[in-house]
């Protein structure tokens, strides 16, 4: 793993969006996998930004979320598709047709996840992961277990999880209890892995996806196994770290 310093969530943003737009100059037809979350947000106002400003486009780009909860459609606005849309796709020109997450109303578990990993499949895979990590290690909603997972699949979201997205709901019992996320294979499968992280509670998460043991109980530690993951995370984030 290569670890890239950030000063703080502004600096992290601006980095982690430049490696993006890196890849996508450098390949206009990127497959981007991306993420939600609070991470994230900042890079994509960056990326948005500079395309507003000439210097990159997404017109050929086409993306692969990690994830999206169960039960709920693209319209609800605590869907993961509706973040998307309003964070990041409706401000650039991007081909909504070639953005792509999990479809949470298909309530075929079966069907919903092979459908999904045909799609990454059919993609050629991704180019560039982005990805946040969660307080307990997860990536993607791939939570704490005895085994990595392979491909798409529905979790259960852990009650740390739920607590961490009760932030985001007006009332805690609306915090759907279970997602659909891409499997560990999958991001594995990816190019390029790009890690974001700032503030000290991610710090026990970010100390075991780099220091720790490569082990299920922390999903991101597979990480350490790829051969071309960044982490860019800030010095509270790598506070614990050596
Ligand atoms: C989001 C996702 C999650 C988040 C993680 C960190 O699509 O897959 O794994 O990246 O929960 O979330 P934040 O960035 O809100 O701390």
């Amino acid at each position: 793993m290569k670890i890239i310093h950030a000063k703080d969530y502004d600096d992290m943003s601006r980095k982690v969006a430049n490696l993006i737009s890196a890849q996508v100059i450098l390949k206009p037809k990127s497959v981007l996998g991306l993420a939600t979350g609070t991470t994230p947000i900042g890079a994509y106002k960056q990326l948005i930004d500079w395309y507003h400003k000439g210097d990159v486009d997404f017109a050929e780009v086409s993306t692969y979320n990690l994830d999206e909860y169960r039960g709920l459609s693209g319209d609800d606005p605590q869907s993961y598709r509706y973040f998307m849309n309003h964070q990041f796709f409706d401000h650039i020109d991007i081909d909504k047709d070639n953005t792509h997450v999990p479809d949470g109303t298909d309530l075929d578990v079966e069907h919903a996840c092979k459908s999904y990993d045909q799609l990454v499949k059919d993609a050629g895979y991704v180019d560039l992961q982005l990805l946040g990590i969660g307080r307990n290690g997860h990536i993607g909603f791939n939570e704490p277990a005895d085994a990595f997972s392979k491909g798409t699949q529905c979790v259960d979201l852990t009650p740390s999880t739920i607590e961490a997205n009760s932030r985001l709901f007006d009332n805690p019992d609306d915090v759907p209890r279970q997602a659909y996320t891409m499997g560990v294979q999958t991001i594995m499968q990816a190019r390029m892995i790009v890690v974001a992280a700032t503030g000290a509670d991610k710090a026990q998460a970010v100390h075991d996806m780099i220091e720790g043991a490569v082990t299920p109980q922390c999903p991101a530690s597979i990480l350490q196994l790829h051969t071309n993951c960044w982490v860019v995370a800030d010095a509270e984030a790598l506070s614990l770290c050596q």
